[in-house]
Parts: C-alpha cells; structure tokens; sequence
C-alpha cells in the first residue's frame, strides 16, 4: 500500500500545534507554539488572545511541521485537524486552515475529536493492546474510557465539575503559585519527598466519575482555618511561606494520586477483561502520579502505558495519528466541516 502523509492541526486552546504522520514511517515532526508566556499573567486562558495568536502563528508552525518531515505541502494525503472540544474561535482559526489547505491541493480532510486525539496518543510510540483502559487527565478534561479498537471507545465516568489540571491549575493559583500549577506543585512536592501532611478528602464513590471542585474548596478551607487565606478579600496571607506552598502542593499530589489509583482499581473490578491501562494527558507528564499508577499496574499484574511528555500535553501528532486510522477506515469529511 502507497505511504500515507496526514497532517495534524490542532489549535482548540492555547496551543498552536502541527505534526505529520506516515502510514509507513510514523511520526515525522511535532512542532507547537504554547501561548503561556501570553497567557499566564491572566492565570487562564483569554479566549480572544488565544485566537488571535493561533492566527498569527498558523502558517509558521504548519510550515515547520513540513519543513521537518523533509515533505511538501502537495506531499500530504489528508489534513486532520481538531474541530471539537475546546473555544470555538481557536479550534476555527485551525479549521479554516485546513479546509483552505486540503482545498487548494485538493486533497482530503478529517475532523478530529482533540479527547479521541488523547485517548489514542499512547500508540504514536506503543502498540498498546485492546481492550484497554484510558484514564485522560488535563486542564479541561478529566474521563475514563474503555478502549476497544481504533476509533471504538466508550466513556466510563468523567468529572462531574472540575478537571484534574484544572484542580491543580486553581489551587496553585490560590497560593500564589504560577500558571499552569501542575508542574510547579509536583516540583515543590518533591522537595518535600511527596508526603500526605494535611490528608485532603478523597471523596470516594462507587462509579468511575470523578469529582475535583470539592477538593479544591476543602484546600480552601483548610487554609483558612490554619489562617492562611482571607476568604472574605480572597488572598492568600503566607505567600512568602515556602514551607506552607510544599506542604499544599504534596498533599494535594498524593491525594490525586490515592484518587486516580482507587478509580483505576474500580475500574480493573468492572471490566477485568480489559489488558493494559493508559494514562494521557496533560496532568500524565507528573513523574509522581506515572510512577505510581505503574506501581499499582506492576501489582495488579497489568500491562501500563503512558506517552512521552511532548505527546501528553495538547499536540498534533495525535490528531495526525487518529487522521490516520480514520482515512484507512474511509472516515472523511467534507467542506461543510465545523466546529464544536
Ligand atoms: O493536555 P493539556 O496540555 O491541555 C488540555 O487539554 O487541557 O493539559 C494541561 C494541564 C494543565 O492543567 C497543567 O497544570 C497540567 O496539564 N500539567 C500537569 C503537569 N504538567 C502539566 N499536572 C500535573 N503535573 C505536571 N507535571
Ligand atoms: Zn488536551
């Protein structure tokens, strides 16, 4: 069979992203322009700064991602790019793209679901057998999927409220930590060798759903019965008090690690065909929380997987690769293609 060239694009948030993928060959180029240097004096994303910058740097990053693959424009087959979820004025910035890209070289073009582009990112460097289990944990999405073969999946619970990333992302911001706060909290975690000072609830149940906005007010709470926030004027009182942000950002750690293993052990109780678990995601680049879900996979005798770090964090090359599989299963899409 003929090699096959997809480019990725994806721009549903504050990443302007571009890869290609071969048929033949795999992953050819990951290129990525984040906007958190834009972005992070506002502690989130501006949704009107975001697209603007995904339209400044579009074509230069799309360029990059080809000029790396050593291909040409009218070297690629099919134009893969993000169309839900995420803001609609970034993910059409890529779309547009796209369309007039496919367009003028008449070639092919798929919408891409960015959380099926997560779900699937393991496979850019494993072949992860199936069934599997999908634990997915970013900035806006936290879920669990059983996956059962390129492109079938079923979600199996989901936050009712705020993502994992998110969760670290606002209590970071809460102590006066930077944004994002998931690579911040597991560095001042480490200092302090990961350990449980201030045991934050676990909020166990018996589905596979998570909740995190319970945990976020808890840590709330929590700091201003030690007085350490004014939750009248919303400041935090001790932000010269490095100790105090050590002890938060462990706690918090070991606590989402407990609530990832306890969804990941119910979810090996419920379906224990299933031969191996993945961990995607932004909140999958934490050292911390892979080694421990190994550990437990290692107990349970269970194959585990999770992506390099580039491939964690939002990217092309997963769109590429889901582009991929859905162009061998025929899965086009035509020029009436939207977002969201
Ligand atoms: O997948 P991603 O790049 O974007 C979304 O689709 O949301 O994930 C970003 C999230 C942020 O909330 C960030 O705090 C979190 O991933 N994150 C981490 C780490 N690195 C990034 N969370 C915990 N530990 C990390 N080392
Ligand atoms: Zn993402």
């Amino acid at each position: 069979m003929k090699e096959l060239n997809i480019l990725g694009i994806e721009s549903s948030c504050d990443e302007t992203a571009a890869a290609v993928y071969s048929s033949k060959r795999g992953i050819l180029s990951n290129e990525l322009f984040s906007q958190i240097e834009l972005q992070k004096n506002f502690g989130g994303v501006v949704p009107e700064i975001a697209s603007r910058s995904h339209l400044e740097k579009i074509s230069f990053i799309v360029q990059r991602a080809l000029d790396k693959a050593n291909l040409k424009l009218e070297d690629i087959d099919v134009f893969a790019v993000t169309t839900k979820p995420g803001l609609a004025g970034s993910l059409l910035i890529g779309l547009c793209f796209a369309k007039t890209v496919a367009w003028a070289t008449k070639k092919k073009i798929i919408g891409v679901n960015h959380l099926e582009g997560h779900a699937f990112s393991s496979f850019l460097e494993y072949n992860v057998p199936f069934p599997h289990i999908c634990l997915t944990a970013s900035g806006g999405h936290t879920s669990i999927y059983l996956i059962e073969d390129f492109g079938k999946y079923q979600v199996l619970g989901q936050t009712l409220d705020d993502a994992a990333g998110e969760a670290f992302d606002k209590i970071a911001k809460f102590i006066d930590l930077p944004y994002p706060g998931g690579p911040v909290i597991e560095k001042l975690a480490k200092d302090v060798d990961f350990i449980d000072f201030f045991n934050y609830p676990r909020g166990q149940n018996d589905t596979l759903n998570f909740s995190f906005s319970g945990l976020k007010t808890a840590v709330l709470y929590d700091l201003a019965k030690r007085g350490a926030y004014d939750l009248k004027s919303r400041k935090f009182l001790k932000s010269d008090d490095l100790k105090l942000q050590q002890e938060v950002a462990s706690s918090l750690l070991v606590c989402v690690k407990d609530i990832f293993q306890n969804k990941i052990k119910l979810a090996l109780k419920m379906y224990p065909q299933v031969k191996a678990i993945s961990f995607v995601g932004g909140v999958a680049c934490n050292k911390y929380l892979k080694t421990e879900l190994a550990n437990l996979c290692k107990q349970k005798n269970i194959q585990f997987f999770t992506p390099s770090a580039p491939y964690c964090t939002d990217n092309a090359a997963m769109i590429s690769f889901v582009g991929y599989y859905k162009a061998k299963q025929g899965l086009f899409d035509d020029y009436y293609l939207d977002v969201l």
